[in-house]
């Protein structure tokens, strides 16, 4: 939960968003949009375990929230033809509650555990061997009556997603046979995403609507989702029957969604680099501090797009605002000498 509409929020409406994404969530590799070259790798390995009729290597999906690596790992347990068990890092709290989900595979099934650099580290450690050799070691009882259990798992595959893979061990890391890097999502696959949204809230949004929320969406399939349905809203208060243009254009200046798609976190964040420091460099945990979000937030969610589109600059000492930055918020340009 990151952006300010988020945080206030109501329970609700968090139920709904979820119901919301589940609806639309592809089911089928050959659903499941962009990402192509993820895609296609996968597809060879899917195919190849599937014919050896053994587990799928492990795999590590990362990359920014809202890509679809939760999607994705689904679409993998439905293309292997296997059960998925779904965790997440904060939520297992003892050794004892992973060696459970464990034993409770059948083989070949996936275990996907979200948020897997948050996993504590002892509960890490048992990973190590069920991810390598399929088994783990407990320690049972307490002093004299203390022995070691050898507890041997079916094979499984892990699927492991973060938003922060710089944050996960080298050893955890090094056991994932599969690496794959989610990227932000082109304009016009993101449009595609919106049309296949709107067919499925059984709505019809123009082309030129459809690109419209699909260039101001962070590159980013939830954002563009999430941003469609606010749209539909307008649309449907004006009883229009094809979301519009026009109508999406000032939905999105109401939502203070700007043209090149900053949320008004990114603009804020911009804005106190160039009016509290110069443009910069700043430290990350300044910025966090100044901007009220955690570092965990900024370096994951904000600062890969800011990054990625040129309004920020990594130097050694610390994150820079661009010229591109400066023109888009309305300053004038620094002097340099
Ligand atoms: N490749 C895709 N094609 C179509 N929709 C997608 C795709 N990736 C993500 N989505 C949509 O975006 C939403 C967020 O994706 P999710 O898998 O939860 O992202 P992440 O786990 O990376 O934060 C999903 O509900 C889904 O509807
Ligand atoms: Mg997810």
């Amino acid at each position: 939960m990151v952006d300010q509409e988020e945080i206030t929020s109501s329970q609700a409406e968090d139920a709904t968003e979820e119901a919301m994404e589940l609806s639309l969530r592809p089911q089928r590799l050959a659903e499941y949009l962009g990402q192509s070259k993820v895609k296609s790798e996968l597809a060879v390995y899917i195919k190849a375990a599937k014919k050896r009729d053994e587990a799928l290597d492990h795999v590590l999906l990362y990359g920014p929230p809202g890509l679809g690596k939760t999607t994705l790992a689904f679409v993998i347990a439905n293309e292997l033809g296997v059960n998925l068990k779904s965790t997440s890092g904060p939520a297992i709290e003892k050794a004892g509650d992973l060696v459970a989900l464990l034993s409770d595979l059948d083989p070949g099934d996936v275990l996907f555990i979200d948020e897997i650099h948050r996993l504590a580290k002892p509960i890490e450690e048992v990973l190590y061997s069920a991810m390598e050799d399929y088994y783990v070691d407990i320690i049972i009882g307490e002093g004299e009556t203390t022995h070691a259990v050898h507890v041997p798992l079916p094979p499984f595959t892990l699927i492991g997603a973060t938003t922060l893979a710089g944050q996960l061990s080298a050893p955890l890391r090094d056991r994932f046979g599969i690496v794959e890097h989610m990227q932000y999502y082109t304009v016009d696959e993101l449009e595609e995403i919106v049309q296949r949204s709107s067919e499925v809230f059984h709505t019809s949004i123009s082309t030129e609507a459809a690109h419209e929320l699909a260039r101001r969406s962070r590159g980013t399939p939830r954002v563009a989702n999430r941003l469609l349905k606010r749209v539909r809203d307008f649309a449907e208060v004006k009883g229009e029957e094809t979301i519009s243009l026009t109508t999406t254009q000032n939905a999105l200046k109401q939502l203070q969604v700007d043209g090149e798609g900053l949320n008004q976190t990114d603009r804020k964040l911009l804005r106190t680099m160039i009016e509290g420091y110069g443009g910069g460099p700043v430290g990350i945990r300044t910025l966090a501090a100044n901007v009220g979000e955690d570092m965990e937030t900024i370096g994951s969610l904000y600062e890969p797009y800011l990054l990625q589109n040129g309004f920020i600059l990594l130097t050694p000492r610390g994150r820079m605002v661009t010229d591109k930055a400066y023109l888009q918020l309305g300053y004038p340009l620094p002097k340099r000498d």
